[in-house]
């Protein structure tokens, strides 16, 4: 498939149709996510592909416990506002459930140049490079080949990051069913890949003279 029919391609997928996904697929595209670029190549992330319903259903009742801990409280101080959010994990994160398979992706930050320079001279500005957060940006691109490759594929995907709240309960996850127990990792996002259902509407995007500036 062409780049461009590819990039024009990609939408937010959210209903899947049956189907399986085979493990050289899973593997196609995590090795475009292993070749994208990240600052200082620590490639500091790693995929776990869950394609076990009990262990994705688990994942979904983690982050149900988590929401219902958080509308719990919310509760007494305004219902309609907890009531929404019950909606939102219903609507924005737990449509994951019906997909054939799901990465859980974990992630490690990182101190880019010049942060330990400036905390070093007492700088106080020094935690605003943290907050520019290149560790992520390097995540982000491993992320968007993955689900580019999806796509070429023939699958379609959707980023959330909508239950990270509930890190707690999936690291648990991820250490007690997968044995990830790398240091300083945390879970940084879900992925769901499945058979794209026709019909999935995407938000406008915005033009082009919004978002570029050339000087010549
Ligand atoms: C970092 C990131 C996090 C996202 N988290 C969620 C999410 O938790 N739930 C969801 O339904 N969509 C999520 N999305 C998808 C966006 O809502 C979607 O990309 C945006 O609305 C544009 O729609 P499109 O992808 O169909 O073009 C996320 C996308 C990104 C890049």
């Amino acid at each position: 498939m062409e780049f461009t029919e590819l990039i024009a391609k990609r939408q937010s997928i959210r209903r899947y149709k049956p189907g399986d996904i085979p493990v050289a697929d899973i593997e196609k595209m995590v090795d475009a996510a292993r070749v994208a670029p990240s600052g200082k190549n620590l490639q500091h992330w790693h995929f776990i592909a869950i394609k076990n319903r009990e262990l994705i259903r688990a994942v979904g009742d983690a982050i149900l416990e988590e929401n219902e801990r958080i509308c719990r409280i919310t509760d007494a101080i305004d219902k309609t506002r907890a009531d929404k959010f019950r909606a939102f994990v219903r609507n924005f994160t737990l449509f994951f459930l019906e997909a054939p398979l799901l990465f859980v992706v974990m992630a490690k930050q990182y101190e880019p140049s010049g942060y330990f320079e400036m905390d070093f001279a007492n700088l106080d500005k020094a935690w605003l490079i943290l907050e520019k957060n290149p560790g992520m940006q390097g995540l982000g691109a491993a992320i968007e080949h993955l689900t580019l490759r999806a796509i070429e594929l023939g699958y379609g995907s959707c980023w959330i990051t909508s239950a990270n709240y509930a890190d707690e309960g999936i690291e648990a996850l991820m250490r007690e069913k997968a044995g990830f127990n790398e240091p300083n990792y945390f879970m940084a996002a879900l992925i769901s890949v499945g058979i794209p259902e026709e019909n999935q509407k995407s938000p406008p995007k915005k033009a082009l003279s919004e978002i570029l500036t050339i000087l010549e």
